[in-house]
């Protein structure tokens, strides 16, 4: 166990994982940074291997969904990112993105003794807060998808006064929710070790119980969401979650859509209830 501000260092990563085929093989690390995906973006571009990996103590300009900027204290999180130059068409990166999702959360559970949720598209779900979440960027070039940047934000240590008063009514960490303090390093070894072996799977064709996973955790399936358009509002019943990863709903004209991209509000979620 470590007091939730010792330093990660690879070693202590590596040290705890099990051979892993690509994801992890380099591991770079980092007491601050502006943002790891943005780093990991500056060294694909000069020719980076599939699977590298960077981690940050603490992040200056920590980036989130929507063009959201994602708060990542001094060594109470976990910031991680990997390069992936996986073999993927554009419109297939909203399906990786639900499959690391679900790889994320397997790692959490392995690492805390929880049992982790999604809310659909991907933020980490624990006791109905936020744990963390997710933001994939794409490297797209003349031949297509030339890398991906996978980059994970997990609450580790955080109390509820750790976090600003923005983000404090919906987010958690596994500190808060297991009173116990969860090894960064052991942490992020899991994350590497299911990030791998979804990896592995992907490149199989073999993502099947991956989208079994992600449906079995996903709380969105089955409540009343509110759809957020870009100023208009929209109240639908989410059904479920198709191979895709879109969120299949009805309106309340009884018409069945699948919605791609965007955000929704989950009823009985981040305080949501009307
Ligand atoms: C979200 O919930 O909107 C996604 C948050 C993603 C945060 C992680 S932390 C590591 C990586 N570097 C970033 O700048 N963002 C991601």
């Amino acid at each position: 166990m470590e007091n939730g501000t010792e330093r990660l260092r690879a070693e202590d990563v590596r040290a705890r994982m099990g051979a892993a085929s690509r994801v992890g093989a380099r591991i770079d690390c980092f007491d601050e940074i502006d943002s790891t995906n943005s780093y990991l973006k500056r060294i694909a571009f000069s020719g980076a291997d599939d699977g590298t990996v960077a981690i940050a103590e603490r992040q200056t300009m920590g980036r989130g969904r929507k063009g959201r900027s994602f708060e990542s204290a001094a060594g109470k999180g976990l910031y991680l990112s990997v390069l992936l130059r996986p073999p993927l068409a554009p419109e297939e990166l909203l399906p990786l993105t639900g499959l690391i999702a679900a790889a994320v959360c397997r790692a959490a559970d392995r690492a805390g003794g929880v049992r982790t949720q999604i809310k659909w598209t991907n933020d980490i779900i624990l006791n109905g807060r936020k744990l963390g979440g997710i933001l994939t960027e794409p490297g797209l070039g003349a031949g297509g998808v030339e890398y991906v940047v996978a980059g994970i934000g997990l609450n580790v240590s955080q109390r509820t006064e750790d976090f600003t008063d923005e983000v404090a009514p919906i987010a958690t960490s596994l500190a808060r929710e297991t009173g116990r303090t969860v090894s960064r390093a052991a942490l992020a070894a899991a994350l590497l070790e299911e990030l791998d072996a979804l990896y592995d799977a992907l490149l199989r064709g073999d993502t099947a119980p991956y989208l079994a996973d992600y449906r079995a955790r996903c709380v969105t399936i089955g409540r009343e969401v509110q759809l957020l358009w870009q100023d208009a509002r929209e109240h639908v019943t989410a059904l479920d979650v198709d191979g895709q990863f879109g969120l299949i709903v009805r309106r309340e004209s009884g018409a069945v859509e699948t919605i791609r991209t965007g955000e929704v509000s989950v009823r009985g979620l981040y305080g949501y209830i009307e």
